[in-house]
């Protein structure tokens, strides 16, 4: 949908090369790095340990991969004459965006745009969503009666015989449940993404002044027991989704 192709267990090379790369951008997303806390480390340390170049070598190849990428998609609307990258189902995101006029009166977004943009939703989609996917089925397992209420419900509102639809989701509450319980325990991103005060402001009490970063502790706010109570393990009850869990009340994560 994104990339227009499908790119993992298919043994293309450029497979390798992406599920390679995904994982050192993850590894290096993840990882804490004293040099943005303490400038003198970016001298003094990294030279030995060499981050950075880790950094900088990750995103020259992810930009190349990418380039490689909106050049195919390019060449393959040229071919087809598509001056307007074509209509209809067939069209992918990076389609969609070499169709779109850039900002400021430019007649297409720039190589650079849309690089940017692919790694922002490649990089926000891929591994929040396995993550959460791989707690809701361990706590499921772990929980056996949640699984078979979950079972059960799947099996009366979609069938043994049918995939989950879309469609299907507004009638699956207890589903719903679960994958906010999930949000709220496990969030795949437990400190949100890095955010900088544009302004000096006061929050609770607290001075923060303009240009700071600040980190928002998502997985302390699940776990708050002055929210929460003690509801460490607990995946709420039917009953209680007229109430704090009902339909509609989401645990923000993005
Ligand atoms: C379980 C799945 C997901 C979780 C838990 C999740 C969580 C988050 C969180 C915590 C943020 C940061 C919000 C902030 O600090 O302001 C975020 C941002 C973002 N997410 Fe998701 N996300 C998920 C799925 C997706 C998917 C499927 C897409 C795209 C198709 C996506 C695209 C993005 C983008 C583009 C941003 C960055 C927005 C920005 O640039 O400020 N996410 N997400």
């Amino acid at each position: 949908m994104l990339l227009g192709r499908r790119y993992l267990g298919v043994g293309l090379a450029e497979s390798a090369e992406l599920l390679c790369l995904t994982h050192q951008l993850f590894w290096l997303l993840g990882s804490v790095y004293p040099g943005d806390y303490l400038p003198l480390w970016r001298w003094l340390v990294d030279p030995f340990v060499g981050t950075e170049k880790k950094i900088r070598e990750v995103s020259r190849r992810l930009d190349g991969f990418l380039q490689r990428v909106i050049d195919e998609h390019r060449q393959a609307n040229e071919a087809k004459n598509l001056t307007d990258c074509g209509h209809g189902a067939n069209r992918d995101f990076v389609d969609v965006m070499l169709s779109l006029p850039g900002e400021e009166g430019k007649e297409r977004m720039d190589d650079r745009e849309m690089k940017a943009i692919i790694l922002d939703i490649f990089a926000g989609a891929t591994d929040t969503s396995a993550v959460a996917s791989e707690w809701a089925m361990a706590e499921s397992i772990k929980n056996p009666k949640v699984l078979e209420r979950a079972q059960e419900e799947l099996d009366r509102v979609v069938g043994r015989d049918r995939m989950v639809q879309e469609s299907h989701l507004r009638d699956l509450n207890y589903l719903r449940c679960i994958v906010r319980e999930i949000f709220r325990m496990h969030p795949p991103g437990p400190l949100l993404i890095h955010h900088e005060s544009t302004q000096a402001t006061e929050l609770m009490g607290y001075d923060i002044p303009a240009k700071t970063r600040v980190f928002i502790n998502a997985y302390a706010l699940g776990r708050n027991k002055r929210v929460w109570g003690g509801r460490r393990r607990r995946v709420p009850s039917r009953k209680a989704l007229s109430g704090r869990w009902g339909a509609g009340r989401d645990y923000p994560q993005g």
